[in-house]
């Protein structure tokens, strides 16, 4: 059974988590207007995993007799200056997260909600990764420039990317 303030701050992750999808939706849009369709891809793809972490996180609060409730989603920004620029807001929206999810985990500390916590261990390990593919990526573009042959390259290399569903509930 959920604790009203642990409900309360796993809805507002869903929110964050839909707001991601949000954000790399629109930077999906962005990439195929500059065309570049491999930077379409990956932020495509990046969209529907940030959906099925919202998804996780609803099935999670289901599962724990808890309530869901859905709110506002901001508008995302819809210009960018580059994909330099792209891939740093990624990266600072994933730290941004990453500090969300540790919080979610000290508040299940605080309130010794210990199957919340095995539950966001999910999320830790997720964000370790998130935040080094995007590092990846960032120092790839700095090295290669984000102009010309090393952009065509890179934009290559992301349109290999494949989407693998993640598990969203306990089943
Ligand atoms: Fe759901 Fe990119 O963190």
């Amino acid at each position: 059974m959920l604790k009203r303030k642990m409900e309360g701050a796993l809805n507002e992750q869903i929110n964050k988590e839909l707001y991601s999808a949000y954000l790399y939706l629109s930077m999906s849009a962005y990439s195929e207007h500059i065309g570049l369709p491999g930077f379409a891809n990956w932020f495509m793809i990046q969209y529907k995993e940030e959906v099925d972490h919202a998804m996780k996180i609803y099935n999670y609060i289901n599962d724990q007799g808890g309530q869901v409730k859905l709110k506002a989603i901001d508008e995302p920004t819809a210009e960018f200056k580059d994909a330099l620029d792209m891939f740093q807001k990624t990266l600072e929206h994933e730290q941004f997260i990453t500090k969300s999810i540790n919080e979610l985990v000290d508040l299940g500390i605080k309130e010794k909600d210990h199957a919340t916590q095995i539950f966001l261990q999910w999320f830790v390990t997720e964000q370790i990764e998130e935040e080094k593919n995007d590092n990846d990526i960032l120092a790839k573009l700095k090295l290669a420039g984000d102009k010309g042959s090393g952009l065509f390259m890179i934009d290559k290399e992301l349109a290999a990317r494949v989407y693998t569903p993640i598990q969203t509930s306990a089943e």
